[in-house]
């Protein structure tokens, strides 16, 4: 293939991974599915199995609540298990999953398939039928794809909870989604040490009055308190469900799952997915972007907690028919070569991770993956962040030998699949997520919408419906229009900021939002100020987010002292201990300021803005508006 001279730093794909690749001739197609993008998900749709065929690929008639395959009957859950089980794939590994203590377990599809009908049976003989939600609590164990394929399988709604939030987090999302039945585990491991996951569940339960079951699952054998007339082991409740359990046909637009996530106030948003459109996105995107052939064990690294985990290692993967591998516990345990060990044990052949492990491993040192084989590997990722140029060079040196190409994968929880993304074959710079994937326009724009010449920065925006998108904000239609659709009518709003270069590569600079991007987790600054203030100690308080060499970013956080309260160091520490129990422990602050005054507008909005540049040194910009 012959490209264009392209500007500043790239990397070009050698041949053999051209040749390989699943898509071929990208100039071409990249030209065709911009011209006719309706034709192209079609042709994607159809590669995949539906009760019934759809009337209209897309539906526009009412935006921007906009249908995909509309009137078509499926289930992902159909794709994803049932529609291997004549084939080949029935006794294939879907998972190799390794446990932190070092236990392991090899799961086929044949057998995925028969727990998730086991389990699916289980939460019908606890009531749950379609419609109803159901809150999944876990850490990275296997049961947690079987929890979530089984609710999708009856037509329930998932929402996974992070499993390192904490108790008021998890009975928030509970109670806003008023889940029937909660499913946990007993004990997670994570650094050596066990997380009580079921205590945490039954402090956020005694808050949640819609949930009528708590299914447990034993991982760890810690001690839990039992309450027989609402928790259910899920071994025992396995031991008599059925194998058998029919998979309900559904209509496209079918919700699928909620998954929370943190936007400029303290209420996290409920994003909604449905079985449709999300199916097709997620698993085209895979197979075209990490290139997904037969033989492959893919890693991706993230939890199933975050987005991440639900498009890439639950549902794509198993649609595609892939192998997967999955990690319980935390990446430097017990010595910083967990990871690349464990990538010459099970002959890991794509990797796809966050800048910020990326970061944390680079620090370590090269020694530590020099010491394993990392042969296996043939492609590479990152997510979650912008991924600095150092990194990069680094991750694409010691970690894929120069041989890798690396996928920067640029999306978000509302867009459930890659939207800028480079293929194999496109010649990649590092730090830019590359071009908007096939038949998607993306576009960044000033303040009245219109677009900003080559190297401006302004909003990025999408300007066309894709099938993975979002539905709504589950119970409020009115905040999906207006916080997505609202500043530019017709075009999506994505709460980054960018610029494209004048080869038409996108670089992310940040959000644009009060959104802090914590090791590739988003929180909101609104969710961490209400856990500061909801301590008796705090008046007042305002968080931002600062360069941290690991992190990405690092949270700092300003507070006012109610009267009679002093700063000290110990009030320091409680206070940062105090966000990590009524948030989460990766919320917890850098740093705590004691203030006397907080910088505000005259109508009485604390100016972040100005507290940012303060603690940069940097100038404070237009204070106009600020009081006296
Ligand atoms: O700011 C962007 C950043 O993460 C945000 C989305 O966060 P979340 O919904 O939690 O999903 C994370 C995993 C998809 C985006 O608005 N972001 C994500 N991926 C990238 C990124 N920033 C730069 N480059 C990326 N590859």
């Amino acid at each position: 293939m012959s490209h264009h001279e392209l500007h500043g730093e790239v990397y070009y794909p050698s041949e053999q991974v051209v040749q390989n690749a699943n898509v071929q001739n990208i100039d071409e197609l990249y030209q065709w599915a911009y011209e006719h993008p309706l034709e192209f998900w079609e042709q994607r749709a159809k590669e995949y199995e539906w009760y019934s065929k759809w009337d209209k690929v897309l539906d526009d008639s009412n935006k921007p609540f906009f249908k995909w395959f509309t009137n078509a009957q499926v289930n992902i859950v159909h794709n994803a298990l049932d529609r291997h089980q004549d084939t080949e794939r029935k006794n294939k590994i879907a998972y190799y999953w390794e446990g932190e203590p070092g236990d392991s377990r090899e799961i086929t599809y044949g057998e995925l398939y028969g727990e998730v009908n086991q389990f699916a049976n289980v939460l019908k003989s606890l009531g749950v039928v379609k419609g109803d939600r159901v809150t999944i609590y876990m850490g990275r164990i296997p049961e947690i794809v079987v929890a979530m394929l089984a609710c999708a399988k009856l037509g329930a709604i998932h929402s996974v909870v992070f499993g390192g939030f904490s108790v008021p987090a998890l009975a928030g999302r509970i109670d806003d989604s008023q889940s029937k039945v909660l499913i946990t585990q007993d004990g997670n491991w994570l650094n050596g040490k066990v997380i009580e996951l079921k205590k945490i569940a039954d402090e956020a339960v005694a808050q949640s009055p819609s949930i009528e079951h708590v299914v447990v699952v034993k991982r760890v054998g810690n001690n839990v308190n039992w309450n027989a007339a609402r928790d259910v082991w899920y071994h025992e409740a396995m031991e008599t469900a059925s194998a058998e359990c029919e998979t309900e046909k559904l209509d496209a637009e079918t919700p699928l799952y909620i998954l929370y996530t943190s936007g400029s106030t303290g209420k996290p948003k409920a994003i909604l997915h449905t079985h449709g459109g999300y199916m097709v996105g997620t698993a085209t995107t895979l197979k075209y972007v990490f290139d997904i052939q037969e033989n492959d064990r893919w890693w991706c690294a993230a939890d199933p907690g975050w987005v991440t985990g639900h498009s890439y290692i639950v549902y794509a993967p198993l649609i595609l028919g892939a192998t997967s591998f999955m990690y319980e516990g935390a990446p430097m345990f017990p010595a910083p070569d967990r990871w690349w060990s464990l990538i010459d044990k099970y002959k890991l052949t794509i990797l796809y991770t966050a800048p910020t492990a990326i970061r944390a491993f680079m620090r370590q040192g090269e020694a530590h993956p020099a010491k394993h084989d990392l042969s296996s590997l043939r492609l590479l990722g990152s997510v979650g962040e912008p991924i600095n140029p150092e990194a990069w060079r680094w991750y694409f040196k010691h970690i894929g030998h120069e041989k890798c190409p690396i996928m920067d994968t640029w999306w978000q929880t509302e867009t459930g699949a890659f939207m800028i993304t480079p293929v194999p074959a496109l010649p990649l710079k590092p730090g830019s997520g590359t071009k908007p994937f096939f038949t998607y326009e993306a576009d960044v724009v000033n303040e009245v919408g219109e677009s900003v010449a080559a190297n401006e920065e302004g909003y990025l925006v999408l300007k066309r419906p894709w099938p993975s998108m979002l539905r709504t904000l589950y119970g409020d239609d009115e905040r999906y229009e207006r916080l997505y659709w609202g500043k530019y009518p017709g075009m999506y709003l994505a709460g980054d900021s960018a610029r494209r270069d004048e080869d038409g590569y996108f670089w992310i600079i940040g959000r644009v939002d009060d959104v802090l991007n914590v090791s590739g987790h988003r929180l909101g600054t609104a969710e961490v100020e209400s856990a500061l203030v909801s301590n008796a100690a705090v008046a007042e308080a305002a968080v931002i987010g600062l360069p941290h060499e690991i992190k990405g970013q690092g949270i700092h956080a300003f507070v006012l002292l109610r009267a009679g309260y002093q700063e000290s160091e110990q009030l320091e520490k409680d206070l940062v201990q105090h966000v990590a129990n009524v948030l989460s422990p990766i919320a917890k602050p850098e740093k705590i300021y004691f203030m006397a005054k907080l910088p505000k507008t005259r109508s009485g909005k604390i100016m972040r803005r100005v507290l940012k540049a303060r603690a940069q040194g940097l100038p404070e910009g237009d204070t106009s508006t600020l009081e006296e």
